[in-house]
């Protein structure tokens, strides 16, 4: 075995579990911590590279081969719909992105809106999903605390995330309806794939073994 894997990993909330997932399969190394200063962190034996990155960026780290594969959420995914080869669905991180308004301001049904200005971080999939929908609207990107929009009357409604509705319930919104819902996926750069095959085969095949023993786990529960 003389390649090395590299592995660009999303800071945030899917940091921690994308770290002991691979280390379970035996993809490791000293001190992969999200605040780590050290931003490659290499496994001289196991010849693993991991790559701290924002979360937004880790496709594109994929796309242009600077790292062989990736952890990102379906959501950015969607969003960004960059060239690269999804491997698996690694089912953590599960949320959905959602349109959501004011609970005081809510009208009764979702045709009661013919336009809308919406705050999001998801600009293309809210745009695609409005005109599906032939809501007219108006896109207000921002990058974090998208909830803040209708409440400083930036906007009437918002596209964003939600994991445990909290934030939403916080901020007195209401979700309206659902864009889809995401996990985080195993995603590879198209060359690498093809290229260091067989390990990337073989890692896959562990976190599929390993999924499924979660799912039996949980399962009996
Ligand atoms: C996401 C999302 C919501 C929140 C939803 O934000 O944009 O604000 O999580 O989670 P909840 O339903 O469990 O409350 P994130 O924490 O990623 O930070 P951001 O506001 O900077 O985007």
């Amino acid at each position: 075995m003389d390649e090395y894997i590299t592995i660009a990993l999303p800071k945030g909330k899917l940091f921690n579990k994308a770290v002991r997932m691979l280390a379970q399969v035996g993809y490791s190394a000293d001190n992969v911590v999200e605040d780590s200063r050290k931003l490659v962190i290499t496994n001289e034996e196991t010849k693993v590279r991991f790559i701290i990155a924002k979360t937004v960026d880790v496709p594109t780290y994929v796309e242009y081969g600077a790292a062989d594969i990736g952890i990102i959420g379906k959501d950015v995914l969607n969003e960004q719909e960059k060239d690269v080869v999804e491997l698996l669905d690694l089912n953590f991180g599960r949320c959905r992105l959602m349109m959501a308004v004011p609970e005081a301001s809510k009208r009764e049904k979702l045709t009661d809106y013919a336009h809308t200005r919406a705050a999001t971080k998801y600009p293309n999939c809210a745009k695609k999903y409005f005109d599906k929908l032939g809501i007219q609207v108006e896109l207000v990107k921002l990058n974090g605390s998208i909830e803040l929009g209708p409440i400083v009357g930036l906007s009437e409604s918002i596209v964003d995330i939600v994991e445990t509705g909290t934030t939403l319930r916080e901020n007195k919104l209401v979700e309206l309806d659902t864009l889809f819902t995401a996990t985080a996926r195993l995603i590879a750069n198209r060359a690498s794939f093809k290229l260091k095959f067989a390990r990337l085969h073989r890692l896959v095949e562990d976190l599929r073994v390993l999924l499924a023993e979660e799912a039996a786990a949980k399962a009996k529960q």
